[in-house]
C-alpha cells in the first residue's frame, strides 16, 4: 500500500476494516470548460468530492475512504485534507477503470470495495448503504446502482439478462449503443459495491476499445458476467442523486438544489426563511428554532445560529457562531466571530476574523471590529473601528472611536475596562491600557495609559475671541449675505 498517504485528522483507518470506498475523483471535467480541476468546483459551499466523502463517511458499516485523484491532485489533496480521507493518485487519466487500477494496491486488502463517483454529489448515505446491504444479501462480485431518470441520454445503460431479474450481463456507454439500445431507460448511477478478488483477478481484460481509448469501469458489468460472476442492479427510486456536474450548467442547477434542500431542512426544524429562493444557505449551515432569516440574507461555511434570532436582509455571515436571541440588522458583514445571546448588530456593522462578542452587546452603524473582546453590555453604537482590542463590560465606545492598533511595523493591543466612557472620536493609540470607570474626553488622543476611575483627556484647549468673527464680516462683508440681504429687503 506505499501510494496511499494518508489525508489528516478525523479519518483513521479501522482495525480489521472490510469494507474500502473509493472516490473517483481524479479527471480534469474537460466539459467544464475550467483551469480548476471538476472536484474542486463547489455547489452549496462545498466542493463536489467534500459532499460524496461527508455521504461516504456517515454509512453505518466501518469502512476506510480513499480518493483517487489526478488533475491538480495536490490541490484536490490539500482541500479535503481536513476529513482525513486517504488518497491514491492516478497520474494520466486512462478512464473509470484504470482509476480502479491506480487503486488496486490500496484496495486489496479489503474483501468488497465500493466505489463512488466524485462529481456527483447528491449521493446519500442511504443509497450508498441500501447498495452495500443489496450487494451482500446477492453474493454478487459486482453490483451497480441504477435508476430511470427522465432523460436517459448521455449515460449507460443497463442490459439485463431478464427483465424480472437482478442479474446485468453489460453496461453499454452512449456513444456504445446498438441501435435497439437506444429505448433502454434504466441508466447506470456510477455508483458500484465489487467482491474485491473478483474485481482484481478480471480487472486486467478491460480494452480500451471504445471511442475515447479508455478503460471503462463500466464493462466490468460485461468481463465479470461473461467470466461468470454474479452481476446484479440495485435499482433506486431516487434518480435525482445520480445528477452530476458535467458543464457549468449542472453544477449552477446543483447548487440551486442543494441550497433548496438545506432551506427546507431547516425550514422543517423551525426555522422561518422568508423567500427563501432568495437566500444563500451553504449544506453545513445550522440554525436554532424560531430565528427568521428575511430575503437575501447569505449564510456561508460553517455558521451556526441559535434561536430566537432575527437576521435581516442582505446580511453575509461567514463561519460564526450566533447564540440565541441575537438580532443582526441590515447589511452586515461577519466573518469567522462568535457573538453571545442577546446581542445586537448592526446594521451596516462588520466583524472581521477573530472577534468575541459578549452577550447584549450592541454594536451599531459603520462598526468595524477586528480580532476584539467585547464584553457584556458594551455599547459601540457608531462609526468606529475596535481592532486588537479587550473592551470590559458596559463600556460605551462613542461614536467615531478609533483604536489606532497599527504602528506601521506591528500590531498591539488596546485594553479598556468595565464601565468606562469613551468620548466621540477619540483615538487610542496603542499598546494602550485604560482602567475600570475611566472618563476619555471628547476628541481625545490617548497615548498614555489611564488609571482605574480617571478623566483623561487629551486634546488641545480650545481657545475663545468673543466678537472676532463679527469684525470679519465687517472689514469683508461676504458678498452672498449681502446679496440675501438686499433681495429681503427689495
Ligand atoms: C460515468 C459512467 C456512466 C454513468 C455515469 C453516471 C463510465 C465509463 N461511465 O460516465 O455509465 O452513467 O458515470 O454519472 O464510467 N475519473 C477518474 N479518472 C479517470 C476518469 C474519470 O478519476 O481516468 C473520475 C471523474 O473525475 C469522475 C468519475 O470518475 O468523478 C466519473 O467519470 P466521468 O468522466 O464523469 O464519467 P461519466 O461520463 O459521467
Ligand atoms: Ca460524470
Amino acid at each position: 500500500m506505499n501510494e496511499v498517504r494518508e489525508g489528516g485528522a478525523t479519518h483513521r483507518p479501522h482495525q480489521g476494516s472490510r469494507l474500502a470506498i473509493v472516490i473517483l475523483a481524479a479527471g480534469k471535467g474537460t466539459r467544464l470548460r475550467s483551469r480548476r480541476a471538476k472536484a474542486l468546483h463547489e455547489v452549496g459551499g462545498k466542493t463536489l468530492l467534500a459532499h460524496v466523502i461527508a455521504s461516504a463517511e456517515k454509512i453505518v458499516a466501518p469502512a476506510d475512504i480513499y480518493a483517487v485523484v489526478g488533475h491538480q491532485a495536490d490541490r484536490v489533496r490539500a482541500a479535503v485534507a481536513h476529513t482525513g480521507i486517504s488518497f491514491v493518485e492516478q497520474a494520466e487519466q486512462r478512464g473509470t477503470g484504470h482509476a480502479v487500477e491506480a487503486a488496486k494496491d490500496a484496495i486489496a486488502g479489503y474483501e468488497n470495495i465500493i466505489v463512488l463517483s466524485g462529481d456527483a454529489p447528491l449521493v446519500s448515505s442511504q443509497t450508498i448503504e441500501e447498495l452495500w446491504q443489496f450487494h451482500q444479501a446477492q453474493g454478487a462480485a459486482m453490483t451497480l446502482t441504477s435508476a430511470e431518470p427522465e432523460e436517459p441520454t448521455g449515460y449507460g445503460r443497463i442490459v439485463r439478462g431478464s427483465p424480472d431479474s437482478h442479474e446485468v450481463t453489460a453496461i453499454v456507454e452512449q456513444k456504445m449503443l446498438a441501435p435497439g439500445q437506444h429505448a433502454i431507460r434504466e441508466v447506470n448511477m456510477g455508483m458500484y459495491a465489487f467482491r474485491t478478488a473478483a474485481l482484481l483477478r478480471h480487472l486486467g481484460r478491460l480494452a480500451p476499445d471504445n471511442p475515447h481509448a479508455e478503460l471503462y469501469l463500466t464493462d466490468m458489468a460485461h468481463v465479470l458476467s461473461a467470466a461468470g460472476e454474479r452481476v446484479v442492479a440495485f435499482r433506486t427510486d431516487d434518480a435525482s442523486e445520480l445528477l452530476g456536474a458535467n458543464t457549468i450548467a449542472e453544477l449552477v442547477a446543483l447548487d440551486a438544489r442543494l441550497r433548496t434542500a438545506t432551506a427546507r431542512r431547516l425550514m422543517d426544524s423551525g426555522v422561518t426563511i422568508f423567500r427563501p429562493e432568495t437566500c444563500v444557505i451553504d449544506s453545513e449551515v445550522e440554525v436554532g428554532p424560531d430565528t427568521v432569516i428575511d430575503p437575501f440574507v447569505q449564510l456561508l461555511g460553517h455558521t451556526r445560529v441559535g434561536s430566537d434570532c432575527r437576521i435581516r436582509s442582505y446580511t453575509v455571515i461567514e463561519n460564526c457562531t450566533l447564540g440565541n436571541g441575537v438580532i443582526v440588522r441590515q447589511s452586515c458583514v461577519l466573518a469567522e466571530s462568535t457573538v453571545a445571546d442577546g446581542a445586537d448588530i448592526g446594521p451596516f456593522a462588520r466583524f472581521r476574523p477573530g472577534c468575541e462578542i459578549g452577550e447584549m452587546v450592541h454594536v451599531g452603524n459603520f462598526v468595524e471590529v477586528k480580532k476584539s473582546k467585547l464584553a457584556k453590555g458594551v455599547k459601540a453604537g457608531h462609526l468606529a473601528y475596535l481592532g486588537d482590542s479587550e473592551i470590559g463590560a458596559a463600556t460605551n465606545i462613542g461614536a467615531g472611536v478609533i483604536t489606532c492598533n497599527y504602528d506601521g511595523v506591528k500590531k498591539h493591543l488596546t485594553r479598556i475596562g468595565a464601565g468606562s466612557f469613551v468620548g466621540s472620536d477619540s483615538t487610542l493609540v496603542a499598546p494602550l491600557t485604560v482602567g475600570d470607570g475611566t472618563y476619555i474626553g471628547a476628541g481625545s488622543c490617548i497615548t498614555k495609559d489611564v488609571p482605574a476611575d480617571a478623566l483623561a483627556v487629551g486634546r488641545a484647549r480650545q481657545v475663545t475671541k468673543e466678537g472676532w468673527a463679527a469684525a470679519r464680516r465687517a472689514k469683508h462683508p461676504p458678498k452672498e449675505q449681502v446679496d440675501s440681504k438686499s433681495r429681503r429687503a427689495s
